[in-house]
């Protein structure tokens, strides 16, 4: 039999459990959580992103900072969230350029739900004005933005958003789930000239309907649009910690003729490290995707879920704390 959704046969439990109100209490009151947090997530403050950003920065990888939270359930909080970006921006704008091999080291990742995306009613118009507000800032600031990926009940509202955001701000940056059926389509329709596309594998709960299940259809499908993507004439950030995901990028460079400033690699911040460092070694572009705030929550939780031995740390240390 295949092996489970990628590599954690209890990623849907986590994921299910974490949508518990009292398994949300009980995570974030363990004292030992925060520690933990901090091997994914910068710092709950503005400065703690803007020191991690610095040193990536100083180290020739650029960065997309995302200021977490999602799902917001009213207007007051989403303005909130809209508030908090433009501080993001106004202090990203000011940080000294660095090393990376590339002419846009600075972006800022953003949740449509954080938003206002699915507030009852004018949601995605909430969402769309606000994310215009966001990327004028960020042109004035020049940095650029990309809009996540978040559950698929979204992905025809965030991409329809996205194509709306293009027509004033091109540069504006689209992640696609390789899980996800329709993905393959999607990296044909929206892979044109210019077009930034983060491709990932996908990190939420899912029905089969939609997503493919095993480790081997979704890895299957990752190489399929990549091939897509690296045959377009878009620039494609190939979001993957996966060595095999990444050794299939070289042969797809000699086939397409795709030089190395023409795509990067993206990774999330606390993982794989090394990796990272060596790419940028042997001449890639790497963008390290980092994220702060209070609301680190879902985002741990789904970082938990996708792998066991995480998992099992974050058990012990709790177990065995003083
Ligand atoms: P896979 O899960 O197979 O992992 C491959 C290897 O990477 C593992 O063997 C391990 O070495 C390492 N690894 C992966 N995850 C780890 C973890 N949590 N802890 C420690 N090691 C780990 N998803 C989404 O749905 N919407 C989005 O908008 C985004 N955005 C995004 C941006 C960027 C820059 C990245 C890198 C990823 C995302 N994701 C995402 C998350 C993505 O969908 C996926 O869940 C994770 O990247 C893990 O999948 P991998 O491709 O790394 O493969």
């Amino acid at each position: 039999m295949a092996p489970s959704v990628l590599s954690n046969p209890l990623r849907p439990a986590i994921l299910a459990a974490a949508r518990s109100g009292r398994v949300k209490e009980a995570v974030t009151r363990v004292p030992v959580t925060k520690s933990i947090v901090r091997r994914f997530v910068a710092g709950e403050a503005l400065s703690d992103a803007a020191a991690a950003a610095s040193a990536l920065l100083g180290s020739g990888r650029a960065v997309s900072v995302d200021h977490l939270g999602e799902d917001v359930h009213d207007a007051e909080q989403a303005r909130g969230t809209v508030a908090a970006y433009l501080e993001l921006l106004a202090v990203l704008g000011r940080l000294p350029a660095g090393r990376f091999d590339g002419t846009h080291p600075l972006e800022v990742s953003v949740k449509l739900s954080a938003l206002g995306q699915t507030l009852p009613r004018d949601g995605e118009k909430v969402a769309l004005d606000h994310a215009r507000t966001l990327c004028t800032a960020a042109r004035e600031h020049g940095v650029r933005v990309t809009v996540d990926a978040e559950d698929h009940t979204r992905t025809d509202s965030t991409l329809s958003i996205v194509r709306e955001l293009r027509a004033d701000f091109p540069w504006v940056g689209a992640v696609l789930q390789a899980y996800l059926r329709r993905t393959e389509g999607d990296c044909r329709d929206l892979g044109g000239a210019g077009s930034r596309i983060r491709l990932c594998k996908g990190a939420y709960r899912e029905p089969e309907s939609v997503a493919y299940r095993s480790r081997a259809d979704v890895d299957a499908s990752y190489l399929r649009c990549l091939r897509i993507l690296m045959g377009g004439d878009g620039y494609p950030m190939v979001a993957t910690h996966d060595p095999a995901m990444i050794d299939a990028v070289a042969p797809l460079l000699a086939e397409t003729g795709r030089s190395t400033d023409s795509f990067e690699h993206q990774m999330l911040f606390g993982i794989r490290d090394l990796e990272q460092v060596r790419l940028v070694d042997v001449g890639r572009r790497v963008r390290v995707y980092v994220p702060y705030g209070t609301q680190w929550y879902g985002y741990f939780m789904r970082r938990l879920a996708e792998r066991p031995s995480n998992l099992r740390f974050f058990l012990r240390s709790t177990l065995t704390r003083d």
